[in-house]
């Protein structure tokens, strides 16, 4: 394992654990519940382009107990209209849904706000019964911009994703459970890390261009099925791995 903790802003908001197959990093400012400041926003840019360059697997999580309590109000409290139109959050959470290799957040404790939708940005999400997850920016006289008003209503249904923004109604992991916001439930943080990595390790058996072009046919537009696919699958019907992986499994059947 090693650590390019060179993506760890001075203030050392992220930091970023290389396990060679997958990376896990960990939003780690515990004192203001992991709150997502421009520290951490450029830090994500910085694991994105490491990611682009270097495809793997990555694990989100937070440290301290919680995932994150929204972007940093500090900052928001200064921005003014050109900073909202810039996309702060918005790029930054969007260049994370776009990785080649899926995202897995490991949620526990507090998934507010902009750490809420980063984990709408993630492709599989785990929990904990102590999650708390949702959008209270009405409350604060923002919308939520960073994802939250297109991605959740594709992960929970439009209902729900209605209610949680119209209403600020945050969920309990449970709660989070039975929408299929998370997939799994975990008795702590420390389970949930731990099953995002057992994920990331049965990611890493499959062939990771199949991987890659799976995860680009799920986030591509509805319009633009069934031709994607077939045009994904034209490409992996041509390549030496799918032969190998294939050929593997009929020679096992002849034992
Ligand atoms: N931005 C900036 N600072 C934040 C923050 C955020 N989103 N969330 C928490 N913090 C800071 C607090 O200001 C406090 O800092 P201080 O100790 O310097 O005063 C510290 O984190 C601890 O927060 P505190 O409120 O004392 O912790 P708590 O455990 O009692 O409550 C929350 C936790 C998450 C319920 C509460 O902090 C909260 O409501 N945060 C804002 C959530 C939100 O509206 N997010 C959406 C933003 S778009």
């Amino acid at each position: 394992m090693n650590d390019f903790t060179s993506l760890s802003a001075p203030g050392g908001a992220l930091h970023v654990h290389d396990h060679d197959d997958y990376i896990i990093a960990t939003l780690d400012r515990p004192a203001k519940r992991n709150a997502i400041d421009q520290d951490l926003i450029n830090a994500l840019h910085e694991l994105c382009a490491e990611l682009e360059r270097r495809p793997r697997t990555l694990i989100l999580h937070g440290s301290g107990g919680n995932f994150a309590a929204g972007a940093d109000i500090a900052q928001l409290h200064e921005r003014r209209a050109e900073d909202a139109r810039a996309g702060i959050n918005t790029h930054a959470f969007s260049r994370v849904a776009a990785l080649p290799m899926p995202v897995i957040a490991a949620l526990d404790g507090y998934a507010l706000g902009g750490g809420a939708e980063l984990a709408y940005a993630a492709d599989i999400r785990v929990g904990t019964p102590a999650l708390r997850i949702g959008n209270p920016e009405t409350g604060l006289g923002i919308i939520a911009a960073a994802g939250a008003t297109w991605r959740l209503s594709s992960i929970v249904g439009e209902a729900l994703a209605a209610e949680m923004l119209l209403s600020g109604r945050i969920l309990t992991g449970a709660e989070a459970f039975s929408a299929g916001l998370v997939t799994h439930i975990h008795d702590s943080g420390e389970d949930a890390l731990a099953a995002a990595e057992k994920i990331a390790h049965r990611i890493a058996l499959l062939d990771p261009a199949a991987t890659r072009a799976t995860k680009r046919v799920l986030l591509a537009p509805r319009e633009s099925h069934p031709a994607i696919d077939l045009a994904e699958q034209a490409s992996l019907f041509e390549s030496p791995e799918k032969m190998r992986r294939m050929s593997e499994f009929l020679e096992r059947k002849k034992k």
